[in-house]
């Protein structure tokens, strides 16, 4: 028996991160329980069990040096914040109006505990041992995890857990998480494909399932404001106050931090990347940390202000 992928969740066909987060709409009626058995189970990870071709692997210059020092710190923190969705997100299972929302977000219930394995194990493929890998996810992510993970966290659970606030919690994934965290995904797969093409797999694969997160997310927040237009002030505010937060907290210095280790590795093995271009017209070798972080920047921008517009919300952007 065969069953149908559709294009949207298709490994060969899907649009990158960025492209179908901004141009695809799909609701929570389309990518409920069964939509997902089929297209994310039997399509997406059809043969990728670990997030990638299990053909792949994981070459010298990763494992020692600038590298592994960018993409640890990198991957334990992402294992951790996808971990701290996770556990957020069965709060927004618990308070779903309906069956229609509650398995949409079951289901990306599990897609966020998915992206935590495959981030953390990847660790295991860069040669940290398996009876350390729980304790060395929480060395490398230290910097960040008191300063960046767990503030964030705190208002999401006061939010999702406290408050039970459905749509409230809905928004705070949507904008101020998924929405601002994806650029940077998208930034990760792009730069380290020709560098560690086991984890830009592993990227990618989270990039499709994130189109659909952020795409219904925005849908299920739109519709909610049309039907209880007396919520729109309410949440406006709880936007304003998110992004507030992101810009006291210091993403900034950690994603610099990340860049910065990642260009002393361009410069160590400058002949791994070749004349690859990140971005048409681009060549990995000639950017600069700055000019990688100001360009997931400015597709954050982006992103957010379409996402915005599209719920009605664009008061948010003051
Ligand atoms: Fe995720
Ligand atoms: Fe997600």
């Amino acid at each position: 028996m065969t069953t149908s992928i559709p294009s949207e969740a298709d490994w060969d066909y899907a649009p990158g991160l960025l492209e179908g987060a901004m141009e695809l709409e799909l609701t929570a009626e389309q990518c409920g329980l069964r939509y997902w058995l089929q297209a994310v189970p039997q399509g997406t990870l059809r043969g990728r069990p670990d997030g990638y071709d299990p053909a792949l692997k994981v070459g010298p210059h990763m494992l020692q040096g600038p590298f592994y020092d960018a993409i640890t710190q990198e991957y334990a923190f992402r294992a951790l914040a996808e971990e701290k969705a996770t556990r957020v997100l069965s709060f927004l299972v618990a308070s779903a109006p309906d069956l229609t929302s509650m398995e949409f977000y079951a289901t990306q219930l599990i897609d966020e505990c998915r992206h935590s394995m495959v981030f953390r194990n990847h660790l295991l493929s860069l040669g940290v041992p398996v009876q350390r890998l729980t304790e060395a996810v929480h060395e490398f992510a230290a910097p960040y995890v008191e300063s960046v993970l767990d503030p964030l966290e705190q208002r999401c659970l006061e939010v999702m857990r406290d408050e039970r606030d459905f749509i409230g919690g809905v928004v705070m994934i949507t904008v101020i998480l998924e929405g601002a965290l994806a650029p940077a995904a998208e930034l990760s797969e792009r730069k380290w494909r020709p560098i560690d093409p086991a984890a830009a797999e592993i990227d990618k694969g989270a990039g499709i399932d994130e189109i659909r997160h952020l795409t219904v997310g925005a849908d299920v927040g739109r519709r909610w404001l049309q039907e209880h237009p007396k919520d729109k002030d309410r949440v406006v505010a709880m936007i304003r106050r998110g992004m507030e937060m992101w810009d006291e907290l210091p993403t900034h210095d950690m994603v610099y931090d990340r860049e910065v280790r990642f260009q002393a590795g361009l410069e160590l093995h400058a002949d791994i990347v070749g004349d690859y271009e990140i971005w048409p017209g681009r060549r990995l070798l000639d950017t600069t940390p700055q000019e990688r972080q100001d360009t997931a920047d400015a597709w954050s921008d982006d992103m957010k202000a379409k996402r915005l517009k599209y719920m009605g919300l664009e008061d948010a952007l003051g």
